[in-house]
């Protein structure tokens, strides 16, 4: 990994001097990315964004959870000072946390933490059920993002910037693990009232 490091640390300043020392004094982030911790799906090697671009949020199945600390803070911190215009949302198809999800409960940190993908799973139940295994997971992660898009839009830290005039727009993306494709589930918000339109 060290070695890894300094070549790269090594090629970067031969090849763009300076940018490091640019990129040092300030993060002007234009996307706040809430993403899954599978090590296929990092957001830097997705998007190619250069360095500076994306403030990242990642945990077991791309959730946001409005119980949770490190998630309010992200949000917070993204939105009143960083002043992020867009929030992304990323799910994956063949999710392992969707998979767990569906197919055992416990009481483990994981399992208590997947229960957020089960309240989504019992919500959707009846169309999920006439879906093939695969398809049902795939189709899962879809309704979990948009669940996500929902949990992010309906938490105060956006709808008071939103009421304030600040731009915050909301995104649900799936990636295909298959192609390395991301693709828009239709799923996105600029304004309260968007929001409460799209959520009726
Ligand atoms: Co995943």
């Amino acid at each position: 990994m060290l070695k890894k490091n300094r070549e790269w640390s090594a090629r970067i300043q031969t090849e763009s001097p300076g940018y490091l020392e640019s990129v040092s004094r300030a993060q002007k982030p234009e996307i706040l990315w809430v993403g899954c911790s599978d090590s296929r799906v990092g957001p830097d090697q997705l998007i190619g964004l250069p360095m500076g671009s994306v403030f990242v949020h990642r945990n077991i199945a791309n959730l946001f959870a409005t119980g949770d600390l490190n998630c309010l803070a992200v949000l917070e911190y993204a939105i009143d000072e960083l002043k992020i215009p867009n929030i992304v949302v990323c799910g994956h198809y063949e999710c392992g946390g969707i998979k767990a999800a569906m197919e055992h409960s416990g009481i483990q940190p994981v399992d208590l933490w997947l229960d957020q993908v089960r309240f989504v799973y019992q919500r959707h139940a009846d169309t999920l059920n006439q879906l093939q295994p695969d398809k049902r997971a795939n189709r899962l992660a879809e309704l979990n993002v948009e669940a996500q898009v929902h949990n992010i839009c309906r938490n105060t830290i956006v709808r008071e910037a939103w009421r304030r005039g600040q731009k915050v727009n909301v995104i649900g993306v799936i990636y295909d693990i298959h192609d390395g494709l991301l693709k828009q589930l239709g799923i996105q918000y600029s304004s309260q009232e968007e929001w409460e339109s799209g959520y009726s």
